[in-house]
């Protein structure tokens, strides 16, 4: 990446980043829409229930630069900031978000960069998602790219709760009393406690479904 930008002055450069950041974003929610659309092409079914895609403003760069304690310079953004593009996958349940990274993962042109499930070890909030980091080649007219991608991938419940919990958070920038705290990591585990119970109803409509096919 620094080396598509390095004969670009400071403007210039930012403006090279973004346009890369950006088309990195598009490629890869369009192969997720095409793995969506092959889904319901093959087994009648969507994994996904939408996409939401993002590109961090200029001052959450710079503030999250300063929070790591490093200079504001786009070599340092490129280097240490995975989630200039951003991707949140919104799935039905909690086996689509494995189904789904996997056959991410598994793409040739994809480069996973790091891994963190939040959804096998929660954080202390009790947000769950899982997380993926991708280098994605972006190809230009003389030259290839490779340019980072995170992922977020939740269910429709522990989005709910993640952006509720978001809101709440930032009113308290961070110093929320400690009940407020621990009612919201209860509201995580009733989250939790739905998801897996519409895992298995879906399940057991399945089995419903193949027995009267049989
Ligand atoms: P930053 O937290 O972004 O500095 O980087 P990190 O490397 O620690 O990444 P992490 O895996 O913690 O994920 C960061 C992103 O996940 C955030 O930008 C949020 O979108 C989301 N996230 C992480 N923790 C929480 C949380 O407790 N509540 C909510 N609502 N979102 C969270
Ligand atoms: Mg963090």
């Amino acid at each position: 990446m620094l080396d598509a930008i390095k004969n670009y002055e400071d403007v210039d450069s930012w403006k090279t980043i973004m346009f890369l950041y950006n088309a990195a974003l598009k490629e890869v929610e369009t192969k997720l829409e095409i793995l969506n659309d092959e889904f319901q092409h093959v087994h009648q079914y969507n994994p996904i229930e939408h996409i939401k895609t993002r590109i961090k403003t200029p001052e959450s760069i710079v503030k999250k630069l300063k929070r790591y304690g490093y200079e504001t310079s786009v070599e340092n953004m490129i280097k240490y900031i995975n989630d200039i593009a951003g991707v949140r996958l919104i799935c039905s349940f909690t086996s689509d978000i494995y189904r789904l990274a996997a056959m991410i993962g598994n793409q040739s042109d994809l480069k996973v960069v790091s891994i963190k499930d939040y959804i096998k070890n929660p954080k202390e909030s009790g947000y769950k998602s899982f997380h993926m980091v991708l280098s994605v080649p972006v190809f230009l007219s003389d030259s290839v790219v490779e340019t980072k991608v995170e992922i977020q991938i939740r269910t429709i419940a522990m989005d709910f709760w993640a952006t509720l919990e978001h809101k709440i958070y930032y009113k308290f920038e961070g110093n929320a009393p400690s009940y407020i705290s621990h009612e919201l990591r209860e509201c995580a585990d009733m989250i939790a406690e739905l998801d897996d119970k519409m895992l298995s109803l879906n399940e057991a409509i399945q089995e419903c479904l193949e027995t009267k096919e049989e």
